[in-house]
């Protein structure tokens, strides 16, 4: 007799990340012997982590710090969190105000387990990073998804956050740097929001600064909570060293907010996770106490790969590009082509199948912008070398001028 696996009613609303799988695809051809497979699909940075951090690893294991930390965070690692929003973000929270999880994914999964019943809204401007719909949906709720354009850069605007407020509304996502768009929020676009969130004092506001400091124009960086103070009460900052520091794979995020929340989101890890590794945790309060030198360093090879990419793809005829103005993704559109055809016949429908049929016969690995609630678009990353970014660029055109 066969036992049948039962999956939970919560596993069903949720779906695999569109980017591990097409990443995994691009892994799997080169593992069957394609040799050639460019793959521009992961949202990493391409930089290992800096020697200072790593050595403050060492230490910490040498010194025995690998008992279970307490479930917030060590201290060592909540005072830099706190000082880093000082100093980075003119935000004052005290240390019953930070959180540490293992990553920013894990944070804006504790804020919203924390907080959300059957019925309740997020509100989530498209397009948006793959999770946040994903974790919504998998605590009962639902997510509303709030349109940008291309022509106005990718920006939420006001009037389309106030008709979307309901009274079910409990959150509302902002994520700037974007992933995918790249886009960025100056103070006049937080400011607009923030005079809509003032006339609706129910919604309380996620923050996703992630890529904070992979941001290429001369304004200063800027977060809701310090452009509309009177918000500070009902805003979770959210931030880590993931994207900054070349520290994807060590998982330390974390966040500032309400003693509430904050103190509501540590027992849902308590009883998740138990907190994020203490190893880990002593290695993040280095890269945020130590010199800063190596944000620069990594934000002026990423300014350069993105000027270049962005040039090549706007050198494709009907190929538009928007220029990112942070993080490092580029999201060309390709709704032109939709409703071509391959030499081989196949048309292509959906952005989907561009993608597909892209990877199938260049090579190339990107992510299709409906992954991403936007249609039409396709996502590039450049943590990549400006090598491959060239390679890439070239056989993306060449297979453009295939279509017909
Ligand atoms: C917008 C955004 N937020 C959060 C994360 C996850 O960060 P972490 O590695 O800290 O979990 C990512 C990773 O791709 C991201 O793109």
């Amino acid at each position: 007799m066969t036992t049948e696996f039962k999956h939970s009613d919560a596993l069903s609303r949720i779906s695999p990340s569109a980017t591990i799988a097409i990443t995994q695809k691009a892994r799997d051809m080169r593992a069957s012997g394609r040799n050639n497979i460019l793959s521009l699909s992961i949202g990493e940075p391409d930089f290992d982590t800096p020697e200072h951090v790593c050595e403050a690893a060492r230490a910490a294991i040498a010194a025995g710090s690998t008992r279970y930390p307490p479930v917030s965070g060590v201290p060592v690692l909540k005072e830099a969190v706190s000082a880093k929003f000082t100093r980075d973000n003119g935000l004052r929270y005290a240390i019953n105000q930070v959180l540490v999880s293992a990553g920013a994914k894990q944070v804006i999964a504790n804020a919203l387990m924390a907080t959300l019943n059957s019925g309740d809204e997020v509100l989530i401007p498209t397009p948006y990073w793959v999770s946040y719909p994903q974790l919504t949906q998998l605590c009962g709720a639902r997510p509303v998804f709030l349109a940008t354009k291309a022509s106005d850069g990718f920006l939420l605007q006001a009037d389309i956050l106030e008709a979307a407020i309901t009274p079910r509304t409990r959150w509302l996502i902002l994520n700037s740097p974007s992933n995918p768009s790249g886009a960025v929020m100056d103070r006049q676009a937080l400011a607009r929001l923030g005079e809509v969130l003032q006339r609706h004092p129910h919604v309380w506001i996620l923050t996703d600064d992630i890529y904070e400091h992979l941001i290429y124009t001369d304004t200063p960086y800027s977060t809701i909570a310090q452009v509309c103070p009177d918000l500070f009460d009902r805003t979770l900052t959210v931030n880590g060293v993931s994207k900054a520091y070349a520290m994807t794979g060590w998982r330390i995020g974390f966040a500032g907010g309400p003693a509430p929340l904050i103190k509501a989101m540590e027992l849902v890890q308590s009883q998740l996770s138990g907190g994020a590794s203490s190893i880990a945790q002593w290695a993040a309060a280095a890269a945020l106490n130590g010199p800063q030198d190596f944000i620069h360093e990594c934000r002026t090879s990423f300014r350069i790969r993105r000027d270049r990419l962005v040039a090549a793809l706007r050198e494709i005829k009907h190929m538009d590009c928007e220029m990112p103005e942070g993080a490092f993704y580029a999201f060309p559109s390709c709704e032109a082509f939709l409703g071509c055809a391959t030499s081989q016949g196949k048309v292509l429908k959906t952005d989907e199948d561009f993608v597909s049929e892209l990877l199938d016969k260049t090579g190339v690995a990107a992510v299709h912008g409906s992954a991403f609630g936007s249609p039409g678009y396709f996502r590039i990353s450049y943590a990549a070398s400006s090598d491959v970014l060239d390679e890439a660029c070239g056989r993306i055109s060449d297979f453009c001028c295939t279509l017909r």
